[in-house]
């Protein structure tokens, strides 16, 4: 049974509350597939988007995913709304929780800010990615997408790799894959990997380079550099960076024959992965994408208390 009101990260979820969401997203990307991808189980809702930082993916997929579901939706950009006056963050929830609104989707640069809304909102909170803290929709909709192609979590060994400290969605993948039990290793350059990487879970491992993280993996998840997290000179260069930790083809071949290919977007391109391995027959980035909308309609669903047969 689902017992969540918010969706705040992947730390307080049990693996049957994973179970569940990825269960109930199998339904919603069958319909999402069909010419008529309308459901009525969200009919009367509304869900607020509340996006702090810039987003392609998270922010469109939340707005798709409630629409199909019967919601109404309003997305509220913090550059044009009262925020420039100096309104807080809570007195802008507030006031949207205010008009009837039923959940926040809420992306912010704070780390806790989801869970700082849901001590005090009369609505549910789903996190859309909060600092470098946790990304619970993204690690959920990899996990979807892993399940898709090798039929389990359970047993997989998954390389995460590029900036872990700065990385809402290696934190929330490590926590997931961990749970589900998946061997999670993790590299980066020395400057971009935790002290206590350690913390992510008992399964990971620490690999100091690429090649060590690659070998024999069922899944090669790369991330973006997240240079607006840092003031920059955490690498020499990005042709240096690209060198050592972007993803080749020679590089891949280390993984097993079958490995598949993993990024949460945006990419850049050259810098951790080569734009062929990037547009290649491994790579599942764009199921990525696709599965997003079929997860976050699940989260939705869950979290808003209707579940439906
Ligand atoms: N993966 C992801 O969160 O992408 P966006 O920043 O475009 O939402």
């Amino acid at each position: 049974m689902w017992t969540h009101r918010h969706l705040l990260g992947i730390e307080p979820l049990s693996k049957a509350d994973i179970e569940t969401v990825l269960a109930r997203a199998v339904r919603w990307h069958e319909l999402n597939r069909k010419p008529e991808k309308k459901a009525s189980v969200l009919s009367g809702r509304t869900v607020v988007n509340l996006f702090f930082e810039a987003s392609t993916r998270t922010r469109t997929s939340f707005e798709i995913a409630a629409k199909r579901l019967g919601a109404d939706v309003i997305n509220v950009s913090p550059a044009a709304s009262s925020v420039i006056k100096g309104e807080t963050l809570l007195d802008t929830a507030k006031n949207l929780v205010a008009l009837r609104s039923d959940a926040v989707v809420l992306r912010h640069t704070s780390s806790g800010s989801s869970e700082f809304l849901a001590r005090h909102l009369d609505a549910s909170v789903v996190n859309g990615g909060d600092g470098a803290h946790e990304h619970p929709t993204q690690a959920l909709l990899d996990a979807f997408t892993i399940k898709q192609r090798k039929g389990k979590l359970d047993g997989l060994v998954v390389a995460i790799c590029g900036d872990i400290a700065h990385s809402r969605v290696a934190r929330s993948n490590a926590i997931l894959l961990g749970k589900m039990g998946a061997e999670v290793r993790l590299t980066a350059l020395g400057t971009m990997m935790p002290v206590r990487a350690d913390v992510l879970g008992a399964t990971v491992k620490i690999e100091k380079r690429l090649e060590g993280a690659v070998e024999g993996a069922d899944v090669v998840m790369m991330l973006r550099i997240q240079t607006e997290r840092f003031g920059g000179a955490m690498m020499s260069t990005t042709r240096e960076y690209s060198r050592t930790f972007g993803l080749s083809a020679a590089m891949l071949a280390r993984a097993k024959p079958d490995a598949i290919v993993m990024h949460p977007g945006p990419i850049n391109r050259g810098v951790e992965l080569d734009t062929r391995i990037a547009d290649g027959d491994r790579s599942v980035i764009l199921d990525q994408v696709e599965a997003g909308v079929a997860v976050r309609m699940a989260v939705l669903e869950l979290v808003l208390g209707q579940p439906s047969s």
